[in-house]
């Protein structure tokens, strides 16, 4: 650890949690493993460091707080000798053109070595916060929505498993991964890059297990005509794809539908990519699809380890905001499913008012649709992450 790794790291803290960056596109700034490592160990413990930080100082100016969360960091899990971490700090700072506050800074991580800082205990304000490592509004929600099991919801939101999807022999993926496990739809395996050289080949694609399901949910569609209105980057579209559907690929990124043709590429697979806003109507897709897939853009919170950043950044307005979006998504793409057919819709969220909310007011202002099939999964720790999927049929 050294003064420019603490000074990368806590510049890409500033951007990740000042000005809302994307925490992997942030990181591209930072070189060094080091600072990558640096602030990942700052996100697991966000809530924790910021509570020391602010019991320990007086008032902290927030272009100084990334540097005060990594020396906190640094300190709290003893990653060196307290000299080391304080010469660090101090050079970061030089870095940084912020000199002038290396006394402030060594006092407060002097007291923090010497844990001179108290926690607040079960029930007490600010609890949930440090235990959780979430924002006091968002174990709120998940309070309000799960009373008796909120704390194991959240717990196993944190634990992700890698599972992808074959389209080759078991025993190929029994030869990259000898101990890969068996699901409904594919399998897990020990990690991202087991199946390297399958995924190249486009033999094998990372897909979470319940991104599947919800294309499962789907039904037939061999043969069919396949709306995806929310694409990018395309892991349900191929699925459904190899699953043989006449698939369409919409999303309203451009630069998000080259994903989707890479995507595409790779798995040796074709679908129609086009730039479609799914809030805008297109009337060339009215009633021209046998099934219309709205898996909407969401708050995620399916699943929490990935998205750290997002947690940070995300408010309950945001979660408001998305379900008016959601509604919008799907009271506009109904009208492209033909008679007859399915209309899917699914979030990787487990909240209601994304879920439920959603498609009971959709279904109370389109009596043509009637619910078929409804599911919210829950992350349990063993490799299911949170999600909803629900199927109507159009009469
Ligand atoms: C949950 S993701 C879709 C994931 C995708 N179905 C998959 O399996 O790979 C939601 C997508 O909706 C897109 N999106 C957001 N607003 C949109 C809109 N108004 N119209 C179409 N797509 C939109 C986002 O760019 C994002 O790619």
């Amino acid at each position: 650890m050294t003064g420019k790794e603490i000074y990368d790291a806590a510049s890409v803290l500033a951007e990740v949690t000042g000005k809302g960056a994307y925490l992997n596109i942030a990181l591209k700034k930072a070189t060094g493993r080091g600072a990558h490592m640096l602030v990942y160990g700052v996100m697991e413990k966000y809530c924790l460091l910021n509570r020391i930080a602010d019991e320990l100082c007086d008032k902290i100016k927030n272009n100084l707080r990334p540097y005060m969360l990594v020396g906190l960091y640094c300190v709290v899990n003893k990653v060196a000798p307290f000299a080391v971490i304080n010469k660090a700090v101090s050079d970061a700072l030089t870095y940084g053109g912020k000199g002038a506050v290396k006394g402030f800074f060594t006092a407060v991580l002097t007291k923090a070595d010497r844990a001179e800082y108290s926690l607040p205990a079960p029930g007490k304000k600010g609890y949930d916060e440090v235990r959780f490592n979430l924002p006091s509004w968002l174990v709120g929600m998940y309070k309000k929505e799960f009373p008796d099991s909120y704390a194991e919801i959240i717990d196993n939101s944190e634990k992700h498993r890698v599972h992808i999807v074959a389209c080759c022999s078991e025993e190929e993926i029994r030869a990259a991964d000898p101990y890969a496990e068996k699901t409904q739809t594919g399998y897990f395996v020990k990690n991202g890059e087991t199946i390297g050289k399958l995924f190249e080949q486009g033999k094998a694609t990372y897909m979470s297990l319940g991104s599947t399901l919800v294309c499962e949910a789907a039904g037939e569609v061999k043969g069919k005509k396949v709306l995806d209105c929310c694409a990018a980057p395309g892991g349900k579209s191929i699925y459904l794809a190899k699953k043989g559907g006449k698939v369409t690929s919409c999303d309203v990124y451009p630069h998000r539908l080259r994903l989707i043709e890479a995507y595409a590429k790779r798995m040796n697979t074709v679908v129609t990519v086009r730039e479609q806003d799914a809030t805008k109507k297109n009337s060339d897709f009215l009633s021209a699809f046998d099934t219309v897939l709205c898996d909407v853009p969401c708050s995620g919170f399916g699943v929490i380890d990935k998205k750290r950043d997002i947690v940070i950044n995300r408010t309950y307005d945001d979660i408001i905001a998305l379900s008016e979006l959601q509604s919008e998504i799907i009271n506009n793409c109904c009208d492209y499913v033909v008679k007859g057919g399915v209309l899917v819709y699914s979030t990787c969220t487990v909240f209601s008012l994304e879920n439920e909310r959603v498609v009971e007011k959709f279904l109370s202002g389109h009596k043509e649709f009637t619910l078929e099939e409804e599911h919210r999964y829950l992350p349990d720790g063993k490799g299911m992450e949170g999600f909803y999927v629900c199927r109507m049929r159009k009469n």
